[in-house]
């Protein structure tokens, strides 16, 4: 279920948490997510329901306390998965490294759940909401990554604003990293990969740029018809660096 901003008191983000990135407290920030409404079979629906009481953390709340959480595990963000196929494969690939995986439609939060599930795995979480309400549960410089993997393009200039990657949520991502942690951009709009670029110049806690594309990261739905419809993907690495 995905958490509404009506005056945004989630996105006033408690004083001390953060050093650097604020989401605007006046106003509800653009949804980056166009809402979709899909059905799960009754089957999938009832392993979902008793699926999500364990494995899916609520974007309101407390502090999380990541340490416990996951036995002092690196911990990745994962904004954004779709499907799940790249949060399935990363965290099969990576049992040393423990996922938040965060995204608001339903049927992917559900093959992720069916995952954690089949595979008995304890270093998955899931949460079904916007991410901006998630933010002022994550404890400064805890991350060890952030990957935004395929954000939704927005490529009419005037859907541009709705764009996840602006420069508060830069600021917000920089606050969250430990040093050393890396956010991992890949895009298939040449357009936002730039605006990517403009943004973190003017973060001086992040250093990098773009990468080659990794072998290891997974190829989803989403990238393949990008290729078939001749949009490769750019992919950007940063570093955060002492700021
Ligand atoms: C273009 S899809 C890419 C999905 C996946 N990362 C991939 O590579 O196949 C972008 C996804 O980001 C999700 N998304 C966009 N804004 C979000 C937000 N603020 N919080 C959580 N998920 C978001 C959308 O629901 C959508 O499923």
């Amino acid at each position: 279920m995905v958490t509404q901003h009506p005056a945004c008191p989630q996105c006033a983000v408690p004083p001390g948490l953060y050093t650097g990135g604020v989401l605007p407290r006046d106003r509800p920030p653009p949804r980056s997510f166009q809402p979709r409404r899909r059905r799960l079979s009754p089957t999938r629906e009832a392993a979902y329901r008793s699926q999500r009481e364990h494995w899916v953390l609520a974007a309101d709340g407390s502090a999380l306390d990541l340490e416990a959480m996951f036995a002092g595990l690196p911990v990745i963000l994962d904004i954004g998965f779709g499907g799940g196929e790249s949060v399935v494969q990363m965290a099969a690939d990576q049992p040393q490294e423990a996922i938040i995986g965060v995204e608001v439609h339903t049927p992917g939060v559900a093959h992720v759940l069916a995952a954690i599930e089949d595979q008995g795995w304890t270093h998955v979480r899931v949460v079904e909401d916007d991410v901006l309400a998630l933010f002022a549960r994550l404890p400064a410089a805890t991350l060890a990554g952030v990957r935004v993997w395929f954000p939704d393009p927005w490529p009419k200039r005037r859907q541009q604003h709705r764009r996840l990657l602006r420069a508060e949520v830069i600021a917000i991502l920089a606050d969250l990293l430990r040093e050393g942690g890396t956010l991992h951009v890949a895009t298939d709009d040449g357009d936002y990969a730039r605006s990517v670029e403009a943004l973190v110049a003017a973060e001086p806690r992040l250093a990098g740029g773009v990468v080659p594309r990794p072998e290891w990261r997974p190829l989803t739905r989403y990238e393949r018809r990008a290729l078939a419809a001749g949009r490769a993907a750019v992919d950007l690495v940063y570093t955060r660096v002492r700021g």
